[in-house]
């Protein structure tokens, strides 16, 4: 059953089954022409068909592909694609739809915000991660040789359809590194869902009720914690900052060949474990987190020293020395006057990153 979840803004959300092809995907295409913006592998297991379905309610629909991977997520390829819907003739009267992971919809995203100054978006996510953060917040934009998401806008879809059937083709690593995303708004915001997901276990990788609950309490949590703060402004979006200190620096380490689900667990692991030695977050708490996150932090050795270098790369940096978001218990992040990090001794990071890489 389809389920209207909020409206943000003025984007109308939706999760369910079936909304590939159906009259909800039809009636938020106000425009005459219709563009589909796809990564191969998607346009090849859902766009065409999707380019079909659209078709016969006589539109002129267009499928635009691009090379799948974090590589195209670019200025060259947001050109190209544009190049080839001024080709088309296409103006303002075009809906854009987004179709694909967080590398699509945050590149659609993009292209939609700056194409004759803004035309009407629809984001479809078909990966985990998309569903629960990437199409979720309004973030669009491209990465550069000087580092990641550096170029871009905040621009919102008019429509975000969440179809769980999406997810029946991917792979089991997709599953996993979307569930970390999850576990880790739980561990920032929702208890509940922390003990949740620490119950339901494995049958968190099968595509049944209580996965789908799970994505549908993750995008409360995810608008919840951006309608506080839409643009960045002030401190409180920077809780979902938690784990990016050392994620981020890992990530950079192993030159993004280390996928960004480890990266993502190892970070949740190292920025609990420095936590709690600070007496901020028991013990106790901190040993259920090792436990959930531990099969999908597969232990990886690296240099400390060059990977705390990195941290001091991160955009909450001060005075040279890296800042961390930290939670003092499942579910809760502490505020530090507002800015929702801190700075942390450096020996302590250390010991987090040793510990890390003996567990
Ligand atoms: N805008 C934001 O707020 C935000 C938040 C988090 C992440 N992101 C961005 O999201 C991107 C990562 O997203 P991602 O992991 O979805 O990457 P992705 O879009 O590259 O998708 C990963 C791979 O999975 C494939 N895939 C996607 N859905 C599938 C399906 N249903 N069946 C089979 N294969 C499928 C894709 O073709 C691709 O090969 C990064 O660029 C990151 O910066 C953005």
């Amino acid at each position: 059953m389809n389920t209207h979840l909020m409206t943000f803004q003025n984007t109308s959300i939706v999760l369910g089954e079936g909304l590939r092809q159906s009259v909800l995907l039809e009636d938020a295409c106000k425009t005459s022409s219709i563009v589909l913006i796809a990564d191969e592998n998607i346009a090849e297991l859902y766009g065409k068909e999707m380019q079909s379905y659209l078709q016969s309610s006589s539109k002129e629909v267009y499928l635009l592909t691009f090379p799948p991977g974090e590589a195209s997520k670019s200025r060259a390829t947001k050109e190209k694609l544009e190049d080839q819907m001024q080709k088309k003739g296409l103006g303002r009267d075009t809906t854009l739809i987004g179709i694909g992971g967080g590398v699509t919809t945050d590149l659609a995203g993009f292209i939609a915000s700056t194409y004759c100054r803004g035309i009407p978006l629809i984001l479809m996510p078909t990966s985990l991660l998309g569903m629960v953060d990437a199409s979720i917040g309004g973030k669009t934009g491209v990465n550069t040789p000087y580092g990641k998401n550096l170029i871009g806008t905040f621009y919102l879809p008019e429509t975000l359809i969440i179809d769980f059937d999406f997810l029946v083709s991917l792979p089991k690593e997709g599953i996993e590194e979307g569930l970390v995303e999850v576990i880790k708004m739980a561990l920032t915001s929702d208890k509940k869902l922390f003990d949740e997901m620490e119950k339901a276990g494995e049958s968190l990788l099968k595509l049944d009720k209580p996965l789908k609950r799970i994505i549908k309490r993750a995008c409360e949590i995810k608008l919840e914690v951006i309608s506080t703060d839409f643009e960045e402004k002030k401190g409180m979006r920077r809780i979902l900052n938690f784990e990016h200190t050392v994620g981020h620096a890992l990530e950079k380490f192993f030159n993004y060949q280390m996928p960004h689900g480890t990266a993502v667990a190892i970070g949740i692991i190292a920025e609990s474990f420095i936590a709690c030695e600070l007496e901020l977050l028991k013990r106790t708490y901190f040993n259920r987190i090792v436990k959930l996150l531990k099969p999908l932090a597969p232990c990886k050795q690296f240099d400390l020293r060059e990977v705390y270098d990195y941290m001091i790369l991160d955009k909450k940096s001060q005075d040279q020395l890296p800042r961390f978001v930290l939670i003092d218990n499942i579910g809760h992040v502490l505020a530090f006057n507002d800015d929702y990090c801190t700075l942390v001794e450096e020996d302590v990071v250390l010991n987090a990153l040793q510990f890390i890489q003996e567990i």
